[in-house]
């Protein structure tokens, strides 16, 4: 699978391994950040909600790894299940992996054509749902707070007036009316940019998921594990530096977020956005 990990020596030095404990990869993926842990001696307990990263999981074997197609925001729940009861990190990687982008079929990228989708875990309502079911006001409202587009109004309303006459199934149709809908002037990314960042994260409740997942991590954690989270936009970056300077349970580690080396943003675009900020359980 074709997934460069971001910032991995970074993030698994601020998990600080200890031979035989048990950790929890939030985010599988392709499973760069899980082969980290192993290689360093923790065991590695990992989650994904997509289907095809608990296939791709299948390759990793052996009684320190254990994997489990779930939300990260249902870790409490997995580790009934599992019977793991000491965790020493969690590790959160946000966002999509390049397999999921890369995918046309998948729907997530308005680089590709394909169906109008972006569910992570390929079930209940996907982008198309959205897209052709919502009110002008709520569409208005996802790309303004999801997609920080300032333009969110007038690409509802030409959304709204597109599908009255035909529905909108397509990355390649939408990316279109998008454009169409954007002031043409200079711009420094694309028009369809934010209003599909936006769509991804209603679709798959982002936000949401991050807001449960930081917080069960942070009563999960054994005394002196560490939570540490990448994120790649403002949005998730703002929830966890609030969590960890309201939060009980954790220490700041991390004063200022890390981010990522220039060598690391010019061999990896994707790692530009990338902040990596890390908590640690207080020993009660
Ligand atoms: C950036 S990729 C992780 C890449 C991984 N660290 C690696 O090295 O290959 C993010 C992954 O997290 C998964 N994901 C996103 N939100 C999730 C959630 N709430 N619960 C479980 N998995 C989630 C996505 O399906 C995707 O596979």
């Amino acid at each position: 699978m074709n997934h460069t990990p971001v910032m991995l020596k970074e993030s698994i030095d601020l998990l600080t391994i200890i031979e035989g404990q048990w950790y929890v990869d939030g985010t599988f993926g392709a499973g760069g950040h899980s082969t980290e842990i192993l290689n360093r001696g923790g065991r590695v307990l990992a989650l994904d909600k997509d289907p095809a990263a608990a296939d791709h999981a299948q390759s990793f074997q052996g009684s320190d790894f254990h994997f489990k197609q779930s939300n990260f925001r249902d870790l409490p729940h997995v580790l009934m299940t599992t019977g793991i009861t000491r965790i020493h990190g969690v590790l959160l990687d946000l966002g999509v992996s390049s397999m999921q982008l890369s995918q046309p079929e998948r729907g997530f990228s308005y680089r590709n054509n394909g169906p109008l989708d972006m569910r992570m875990d390929q079930i209940g309502t996907n982008a198309a749902d959205l897209v052709n079911n919502a009110t002008e006001a709520e569409l208005a409202e996802i790309i303004y707070r999801y997609g920080e587009d300032h333009y969110s109004r007038r690409i509802a309303r030409t959304i709204v007036k597109a599908r009255s006459i035909q529905p909108i199934q397509s990355t390649q149709t939408l990316r279109e009316l998008l454009e169409s809908a954007y002031p043409n002037k200079k711009r420094r990314s694309h028009p369809a940019r934010k209003t599909f960042q936006a769509l991804r994260i209603a679709v798959n409740d982002e936000l949401g998921a991050l807001k449960d997942g930081i917080s069960s991590a942070g009563t999960v954690l054994s005394g002196g594990g560490r939570l540490v989270v990448l994120s790649y936009h403002s949005l998730e970056d703002r929830i966890m530096k609030r969590f960890l300077n309201q939060s009980l349970d954790l220490q700041v580690v991390t004063k200022r977020p890390i981010t990522p080396s220039a060598h690391e943003e010019s061999s990896n675009p994707r790692s530009r956005s990338a902040k990596l900020r890390a908590g640690e359980k207080v020993i009660a």
